[in-house]
Formats: structure tokens, C-alpha cells, sequence
């Protein structure tokens, strides 16, 4: 999905690695790569594997999210479709050895970003600020900036926007029709829900589980239990142990690793800022925006399409205003404040993941979590689920992807193999280390004996 795209070709951009991510579609069609990529043969197979981390995450580009979602809308038609799979006579089709066509799926785990927000209220006093100081500064304005006269700053802020909210809810919907096999248990038709307490985080959760409900509603033999489902919340705060929100570590909140992300990004401002600056300036007399104020004008674009209410609206001035290869620096811009700050290019990034890599192996292997970061002892965890959807931010996620060696790094090249759709990756050194087995003759020898 959206965030794995695009945290992938963020993480291959920035090892400089020639891999790019793998298509929803090439990897057998909407709704089937995740499905094979779990798969194996029998769930029913005393000690079946449980292959899945359903890694499925959401938007820091919502654009992508709503393609994406927008194509599981359409009800299939029959029961082989590339959408499906083959379905049709599912009662004995499982049970053809390796002549069949199915995988069966044994568990899936959502680690989910919030849906899309308006700027957080302190970002909302700089973009403000920003804003007025042109406006009283600027003395004329050029053809194609003359929008920036008369605007006015009304973003919101910290909550969802109906655009995040409707991407929440169809989110939950694409993960009902994805993963609906592993709920036709009515006593196991839900998740387990998790979010992480601040107010979007929880209406997220709140707008997938009713996207999650109609899915349900709308292909279940049964009634589905009724909205609200049961989330658990864990508070977000200093001191507070929460795997969605990780508060609690100081060396890298306020120590040397808290400037890690910042310095990757100003290192990298006067690289791409300088020249779109002075162009600003050309284009708004006395407006004298700095290179540090560029990025803070580009992201008024995003912001302003994810509080549109409509995705097919044209794209606000905002956006049309920077070219193509701005862009593309922008991106790279916020990568590095990510990969930084909270991803492997920060020696505490990952470690913040570490809490809920050790819950994802308890799931996965259906024992207690053992863990002394950040998971608290005290809340439920209840093992033996097929499907946990857990919601937060994509600070943390960076890091969870980087505890999950996701993340690759060191300039390091990575070897991806795909086994029915499911991608195993890891790193070079590391896969051809793991390989002693070949290396080593792989007891050929055993076979002229
Ligand atoms: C298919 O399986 C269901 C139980 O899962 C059973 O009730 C039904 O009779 C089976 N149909 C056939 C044609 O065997
Ligand atoms: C999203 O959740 C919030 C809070 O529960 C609710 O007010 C809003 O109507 C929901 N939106 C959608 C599209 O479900
Ligand atoms: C752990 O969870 C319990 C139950 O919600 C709560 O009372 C306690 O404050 C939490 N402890 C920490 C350290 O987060
Ligand atoms: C332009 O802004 C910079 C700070 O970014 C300031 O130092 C400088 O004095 C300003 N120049 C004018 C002409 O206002
Ligand atoms: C919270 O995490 C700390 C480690 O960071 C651990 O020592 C403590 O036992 C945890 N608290 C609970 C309630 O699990």
C-alpha cells in the first residue's frame, strides 16, 4: 500500500540503490500480493507459518491511498478474478496439493498512520505568521503569484481532514475485502484494535473500523457486530509506555540523537533552497523569504489538497507555483528530516521500534511479549487473533521499520527475493552470510554414497 511504497522508494532513494518498490498490481493484482505473499498452504497444518506481517500501512501521500482504495470499489465479478484470486469451488480447490491455486493466508497485523491531518497547531502559527509577513512585505506581485494577495490562511489544525477521515474509512473497507478470509469466524470476525490516544489517531481508528463495519456488513452471511468495535487507547505522554507513541527514551528526545534529523535537513537546504528563494523574491519585491521559509511555503501545498474537499479539485496555487525538480527536492528534504530523525539514519531510530516489533513477535508466535522498552505490562494483549490493527504516527512507524531491518542503510545494496508474491528482504552481507548452507557444498557429497 501507500506508506510501504512510499517508505520503500524513499529508503532505496537514499542508499542510492538501483531497487525500486514492487507495484500493488505486479505482484499479482489488487488484493492477491498480500494474500500470497502470507500464504501457505494450510492453516490446518499443525505449526503453520505464520508468514505474514501484513506491514499494511497507510498515506504520508494520500494520493496514493486513494488510487489504491479507489480500485477495490468495484465489486468483482465471478469467482476467478485477478482481483480474488481463484475462488471458485473453494470447499475442495484447497486441497489439490501443489496442483492448487490457492495460498491460505493465517494472519495479518496493520501498523497504520493516521489518516491525513492539517499542520499541527505550532506549524499552524508559522505558516500564519509566515503568511501575514509576505503579505505586509510585498510590494507588487508577478503573474502567477497574485493568488498570495488575497489568501487567507484557514487551515485547521492537529485533526483529520474529511479527506484523511474518507481515506480511514476505505482503508478499512480494502482491508475487509483483503483479508476477509482470515474473519469468517463470527467469534474472530474483529481485529484486535489498538490506537495510540491522541484525538486523530483515534478517529482514525474509529473511521477504519466503520469502513472495516461496511465491509462486513456488506459480504458477511452473518450481522456484524455493531459500531463503535472495542479500541484499546494507550495514552500518549512523557513517561507513558505506549509502542505507538514512544515518549521514553531522553538520549534520544533531548540528547545528541535529537538533532540528527535537523542537521540532515539544513545540511541540505542550501543545496535546492537558494535558487527558489531568489525567484520568490523576484516574483514578491520585499517579500525576502529565507531558504529555511521555502519548505514551509512548499508544504502549504500538500496541506492545502488534503483539505480539499474534493481529491479531483484542481491543485492549489501553492502547488503549481514550484516545478517538478523543486519537488523532487522537497521530498528529499523531508525524507532526510525522517530517515534521520527517526529511521535508521539515527543511532536511537529503530530502538524506538523495538517495543512493537517484540508485541508483533508475540503475535506472530502466540507468547506473551518479551520486552523491557516501551511496551507496559499492565494493558490487554490478547494472542491467538488472526488480525490486529494498530493505529499511530509515522514517526514511530519509521522507526518499527527500521527495528524490522526494513529500512537497509550504510549505502549497503539489498537482495529481495519474492516467494509467491511475498518479498524477503535483507541485506547483502547479511543474505550471503545466512547462505552457508549452499556455500558450504550443501552435502552433495551425500549423494554418491
Ligand atoms: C462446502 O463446505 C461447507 C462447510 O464449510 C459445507 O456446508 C458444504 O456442504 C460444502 N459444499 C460442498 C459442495 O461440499
Ligand atoms: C471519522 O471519525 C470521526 C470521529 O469518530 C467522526 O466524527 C467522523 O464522522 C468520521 N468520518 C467518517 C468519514 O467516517
Ligand atoms: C500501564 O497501563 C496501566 C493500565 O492502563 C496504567 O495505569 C499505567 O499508568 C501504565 N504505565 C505506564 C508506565 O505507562
Ligand atoms: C531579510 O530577512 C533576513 C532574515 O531572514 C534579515 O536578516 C534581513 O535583514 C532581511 N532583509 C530585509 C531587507 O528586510
Ligand atoms: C514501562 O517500561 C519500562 C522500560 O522502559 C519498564 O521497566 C516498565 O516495567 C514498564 N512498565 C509497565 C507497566 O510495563
Amino acid at each position: 500500500m501507500a506508506f510501504s511504497e512510499t517508505m520503500s522508494s524513499l529508503f532505496a532513494r537514499l542508499r542510492g540503490s538501483r531497487y525500486s518498490s514492487l507495484p500493488e498490481d505486479e505482484a499479482g493484482g489488487q488484493g492477491q500480493g498480500h494474500r500470497e505473499r502470507q500464504a501457505v498452504q494450510g492453516r490446518r497444518h499443525k505449526g503453520a507459518i505464520k508468514l505474514g506481517v501484513g506491514l499494511v500501512s497507510l498515506a504520508i501521500i494520500a494520493y496514493l491511498v486513494w488510487n489504491t482504495v479507489n480500485v477495490v470499489d468495484h465489486p468483482p465479478a465471478g469467482c476467478d478474478t485477478p482481483k480474488d484470486g481463484f475462488q471458485c469451488h473453494a470447499n475442495t480447490s484447497h486441497l489439490w496439493g501443489q496442483y492448487s491455486p490457492f495460498f491460505s493466508l493465517t494472519f495479518a497485523q496493520l501498523l497504520s498512520r493516521h489518516g491525513a491531518r492539517d499542520p499541527t497547531s505550532f506549524k499552524s502559527l508559522v505558516y500564519r505568521a509566515l503568511v501575514a509577513r509576505i503579505q505586509a512585505d510585498t510590494t507588487s506581485y508577478a503573474p502567477g503569484y497574485a493568488f498570495l494577495r488575497t489568501y487567507r490562511y484557514t487551515l485547521g489544525s492537529d485533526q483529520l481532514t474529511p479527506f484523511g477521515q474518507a481515506h480511514m474509512f476505505r482503508s478499512g473497507l480494502h482491508f475487509h475485502h483483503r483479508y476477509r478470509a482470515l474473519l469468517h469466524d463470527p467469534a474472530t470476525s474483529l481485529p484486535f484494535i489498538r490506537a495510540s490516544g491522541q484525538a486523530r489517531v483515534i478517529h482514525s481508528a474509529q473511521n477504519w473500523t466503520a469502513g472495516f463495519h461496511a465491509g462486513l456488513a456488506s459480504s458477511s452471511p452473518y450481522p456484524p457486530p455493531p459500531l463503535p468495535y472495542p479500541i484499546l487507547t494507550i495514552p500518549e505522554g512523557p513517561g507513558v509506555n505506549n509502542t505507538l507513541s514512544v515518549k521514553l527514551c531522553p538520549a534520544f528526545l533531548t540528547g545528541p540523537a535529537s538533532i540528527v534529523g535537523d542537521a540532515a535537513q539544513t545540511e541540505f537546504l542550501p543545496t535546492f533552497a537558494p535558487p527558489i528563494a531568489a525567484r520568490l523574491n523576484a516574483a514578491l519585491p520585499g517579500a525576502n523569504i529565507s531558504d529555511a521559509e521555502v519548505p514551509l511555503l512548499m508544504d502549504l501545498c500538500p496541506y492545502h489538497v488534503v483539505a480539499s474537499p474534493s481529491p479531483d479539485a484542481p491543485l492549489p496555487e501553492f502547488c503549481t507555483i514550484f516545478s517538478y525538480s523543486e519537488w523532487q527536492s522537497y521530498d528529499y528534504f523531508q525524507t532526510l528530516g525522517k530517515w534521520f530523525g527517526f529511521g535508521p539514519g539515527n543511532p536511537l531510530g529503530p530502538t524506538q521500534g523495538v517495543g512493537w516489533v517484540n508485541e508483533l513477535l508475540a503475535r506472530l508466535t502466540d507468547r506473551p511479549v518479551r520486552d523491557g522498552t516501551s511496551t507496559n505490562a499492565s494493558l490487554p494483549f490478547p494472542l491467538g487473533r488472526r488480525v490486529y490493527a494498530d493505529f499511530g504516527h509515522d514517526n514511530e512507524m519509521v522507526g518499527v521499520l527500521g527495528a524490522l531491518g526494513l529500512g537497509g542503510g550504510g549505502g549497503e545494496e539489498w537482495v529481495r527475493v519474492l516467494v509467491n508474491g511475498r518479498v524477503m528482504g535483507c541485506r547483502l552481507g547479511r543474505f550471503v552470510d545466512s547462505m552457508k548452507f549452499a556455500r558450504e557444498g550443501g552435502g552433495w557429497e551425500r549423494c554418491f554414497v
